[in-house]
């Protein structure tokens, strides 16, 4: 196998390593043996991936030289709430972990939310090591360092801030997602291309990225955007506020997203928005001509929606709720051309003039 790509992350509390490669889950134990010496690594996978993955790593591990425990969790969001919270906590506590161990989430970014929430919160805090199996997971959710959980009225109300101590990214994991989840993270990353990457973008024109990909593609794609989120990211500090940029199309997807009942996944949502807040910009003069259209046509070659059903005001209800709004204004993040975006403070007045400028899409006017 050849050697991972390796991208260093640096942040405040911790710098990290992220490995993409094919076939990392055989070298996990290796390369967490390298970093770290656990008395127990505690491996925290869900009912899907746990029968495709568990042993492979359990084993890798094992030959590291490290004891293994593991617990298997409800695959899905329904179940990252407290009550699965809580039986991880309880499983560690059973294994007898202590403050010298380990916890490593496998899975999506539902696991990776939820084993780093109780790694952050075991005994005061013990190290994560996060193994993403979704592509959402590889790109966006397992570097940054959030967890959290959901609480019935709303989406991840509880949670702690635990940069991992090593991210390993196998991208022969993705093989066996469903396609519609694979997706899901395809919007993550044309997010990531418009906001800061014209290279990606128009690799991604050129070479919509499938499922089937070769691994070295797929490497390549999932490594340039780790490093697009670890450089927002690294540069928070300095320039508060550039994390927010993270939220391209969020604004608007989200208010999809919650709309619609979360029947479309977030990904899917945050491609509709992405779409929606180009034609908005370009129609209002905020972005350059043809901006939306280029946008409009990346987003379809990744096999994502570029428009929804929703109507402009059910849009604008749940935006008044969207916890980017403070008091009589909102901030949205702008595209104004491939790869670049500008932060905008207006009024909610005016954000429903770009809700309604952005739903028609752009075709119809060609
Ligand atoms: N912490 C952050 O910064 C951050 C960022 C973005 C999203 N998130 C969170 O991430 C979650 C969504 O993550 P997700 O899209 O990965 O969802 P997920 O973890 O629910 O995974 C989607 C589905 O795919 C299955 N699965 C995972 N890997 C598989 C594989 N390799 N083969 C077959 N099936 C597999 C899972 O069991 C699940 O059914 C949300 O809860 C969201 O809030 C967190
Ligand atoms: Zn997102």
């Amino acid at each position: 196998m050849s050697e991972p790509v390796r991208i260093c992350v640096t942040t405040t509390s911790r710098t990290y390593d992220v490995l993409v490669g094919a076939g990392l889950l055989d070298e996990l134990g290796r390369h967490l043996a390298a970093v770290l010496c656990p008395d127990v690594a505690f491996v925290v996978t869900d009912t899907n991936v746990g029968p495709l993955y568990l042993e492979r790593a359990c084993t890798s591990l094992r030959e590291a030289g490290l004891k293994v425990a593991s617990v298997t969790i409800p695959a899905g969001e329904s179940h990252k709430n407290l009550s699965t919270y809580g039986s991880i906590l309880s499983a560690m506590a059973e294994a007898h972990l202590t403050r010298s161990s380990l916890v490593v989430a496998l899975g999506g970014g539902v696991v990776g939310d939820m084993a780093g929430f109780a790694a952050a919160t075991y005994m005061r805090g013990i190290p994560v090591v996060q193994v993403p199996t979704t592509l959402l997971s590889m790109v966006d959710s397992s570097v940054g360092g959030k967890t959290a959980i959901d609480l019935s009225v709303g989406k991840n109300l509880v949670g702690a801030f635990l940069q991992p101590s090593l991210v390993v990214a196998d991208v022969q994991t993705l093989s066996t997602l469903d396609p519609y989840v694979f997706a899901d993270g395809m919007g993550e990353v044309v997010k990531h291309a418009v906001l800061a990457d014209p290279t990606l973008f128009t690799s991604l024109e050129e070479r919509p990225v499938t499922q089937d990909a070769d691994e070295a593609y797929l490497c390549e794609v999932v490594a340039t955007n780790v490093a697009i989120k670890r450089d927002v990211v690294a540069t928070d500090e300095q320039e508060r506020g550039l994390r927010q940029t993270l939220n391209l199309g969020h604004t608007i997807g989200h208010a999809i997203e919650a709309a619609g009942s979360y029947r479309e996944g977030h990904g899917h949502c945050v491609a509709m928005g992405l779409c929606h807040i180009a034609r908005a910009a370009e129609r209002k003069g905020w972005a350059e001509p043809g901006l939306a259209q280029r946008v409009e046509r990346c987003v379809a070659l990744q096999e994502l929606p570029i428009a929804t059903d929703i109507t402009p005001a059910e849009i604008l209800g749940q935006a008044a709720h969207d916890k980017k709004r403070h008091g009589e204004t909102i901030n949205v993040v702008v595209p104004t051309r491939i790869g670049a975006v500008e932060m905008r403070t207006i009024d909610f007045e005016q954000f429903g003039e770009l809700v309604e400028l952005g739903c028609r899409p752009m075709q119809s006017e060609a």
